[in-house]
């Protein structure tokens, strides 16, 4: 099975290098995307992608937000081992965007604006940005556009919306827990069904894989009875 018919990205938080062996190993057969973030500071780039890269594509979540030459330089050091994709603020502006789609031309990474984290709910997006989250998503993925990003990561409840006005872009959709499971600290959420027909291109998946038991057991219970995707393709 590969990574085009399986939409799951698991988020491999809070974890070692160590720890994340035996999940991404098993992992390797099911085409998930691996998402890093915090790892990527305790191993550093140049040591920690092209080992994750022997088990599937990579997603480097560096979520950057600072200023163009900044956001540029960060983004450069992936152009050794180039992931599948790599995230950027949209907040931090139409520049900064575009320097890091001008640092990775000629690779295959793909560029993904973060618009208003799922963590944040309608007072908080208000509070930091005067404005719903809805429009707030909508303002800076125009502007993320405009930039020539290749997708944005947003939350289950903006995809449709998005993918409305923006057609053929990846969306990248955190936010996701099945029917029952522990929310945490997200706040914006849906179920992978809800998502997937929303119009995700991509389920981030983070806590309820790994905590699981039997996390490569929960990928294929996801895809299988929650996505009707057959797992044996
Ligand atoms: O454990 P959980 O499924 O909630 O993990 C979600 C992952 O997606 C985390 O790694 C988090 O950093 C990331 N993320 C998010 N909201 C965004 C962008 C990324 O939750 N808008």
């Amino acid at each position: 099975m590969n990574e085009k018919s399986n939409p799951i990205v698991v988020a491999l938080d809070g974890k070692s290098w160590e720890e994340i062996l035996p999940i991404v190993s098993a992992l390797s057969t099911t085409g998930c995307i691996l998402k890093v973030n915090d790892l990527l500071f305790l191993e550093g780039i140049g040591r920690l992608l092209p080992r994750l890269s022997a088990y599937g594509s990579v997603m480097a979540d560096l979520k950057c937000h600072d200023i163009p030459n900044t956001v540029g330089n960060t983004v450069k050091r992936l152009r050794a081992c180039p992931p599948w994709a790599v995230t950027v603020h949209a907040s931090a502006g139409e520049e900064a965007l575009k320097q890091a789609v001008k640092a990775l031309e000629g690779t295959p990474t793909k560029v993904l604006a973060i618009t208003v984290l799922t963590s944040i709910d309608e007072k908080t997006c208000g509070e930091i940005y005067c404005r719903p989250p809805m429009d707030q998503v909508l303002a800076l993925a125009s502007i993320a556009k405009r930039a020539g990003v290749h997708g944005f990561v947003c939350s289950p409840e903006e995809v449709g919306k998005l993918k409305e006005l923006y057609p053929g872009m990846e969306f990248v959709i955190p936010g996701i827990r099945s029917p029952g499971k522990n929310t945490n600290d997200q706040r914006r959420i849906a179920t992978p069904k809800a998502a997937m027909e929303a119009g995700a291109t991509k389920l981030v998946m983070g806590r309820q894989i790994l905590d699981a038991p039997d996390p490569v057991g929960e990928v294929n219970r996801v895809l299988k009875e929650e996505l009707a995707i057959d797992i044996n393709v």
